[in-house]
């Protein structure tokens, strides 16, 4: 591994490391599981650097809605980005010290603190990296979360994961994309993995049909974002973080 080795981006689902149905707390056997996949890839050399990203499962999206802040309606209630923002760094916490325990050289990055909407909800999320690839080059595992970020004309509005993992993908030149969630892939209409996706229109139907019981809208928008990387991606639930670490392509792969 050198310094300029491309490095993996790996979302951690919100609902993979949380209780969903429980305010504020943390699945400690998932997030064990998945600090054990990440310790063992880094050991075993099979991942060189690595940036993780964690989503806000029942931390962030609790307080989020609470205060009625989305990624496109924001908040200028100081007291809202201070429960949103805490939440989520209390989750952060809870995940490095996971990955401190086995002696993974995590690091928090925060992204309210880094980034910006400045031309609104509709414009670009602008994200500078220069601490994150600074970091990897000294050897850390910079760990980012979905956050509360200023915005332009909102106040501050909430960036996901996804929506980081897609710029740190753009900006550190990533060589993979993994990211894990509670499903085990893409889903067709049968609720069956589609192992390959490399164009849209192929699979619009399918998503069309899932995405009306998710109510993030996720999965389609999921899916248009990885397909514009240049890396290929990976989308897959927990039991497939070990293999992805290793180099397989378990779930469904986005190229
Ligand atoms: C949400 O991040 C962050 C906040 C609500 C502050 P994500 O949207 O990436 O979280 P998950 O993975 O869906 O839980």
């Amino acid at each position: 591994m050198t310094a300029d080795d491309p490095p993996l981006v790996l979302k951690l689902g919100g609902s993979v490391i949380t209780e969903k149905d429980r305010p504020e707390t943390v699945d400690e056997p998932a997030l064990a599981a998945a600090a054990d996949a990440i310790a063992d890839a880094l050991d075993s050399g099979a991942v060189g650097r690595l940036v993780v990203v964690h989503g806000g499962g029942s931390f962030g999206h609790h307080h989020a809605s609470e205060h009625g802040v989305s990624t496109t309606t924001g908040t200028r209630d100081p007291g809202a980005v201070s429960d949103v923002h805490g939440a989520m760094a209390t989750l952060n916490r809870a995940v490095l010290a996971a990955l401190h325990d086995r002696d993974v050289p995590a690091v928090p990055v925060h992204p309210l603190s880094l980034a910006a909407r400045p031309g609104g909800t509709d414009g670009d999320l602008d994200l500078p990296l220069s601490s994150t690839a600074t970091l990897l080059g000294e050897g850390f595992v910079p760990v980012l979360h979905g956050d509360g970020v200023a915005t332009a004309g909102e106040g501050v509005t909430v960036v996901s994961g996804d929506e980081l993992v897609v710029e740190l993908a753009v900006g550190l030149g990533a060589d993979r994309v993994g990211v894990c969630s509670t499903v085990p892939g893409v889903l067709d209409d049968d609720g069956s993995v589609i192992p390959t996706i490399d164009d849209f229109e192929s699979v619009a139907d399918a998503l069309g049909a899932s995405d009306t019981t998710d109510v993030s809208g996720g999965m389609t928008a999921k899916v248009r974002a990885l397909l514009a990387l240049d890396a290929p991606a990976s989308v897959f639930g927990p039991d497939g973080l070990e293999a992805f670490l290793r180099g397989g392509t378990p779930g469904t792969r986005i190229d």
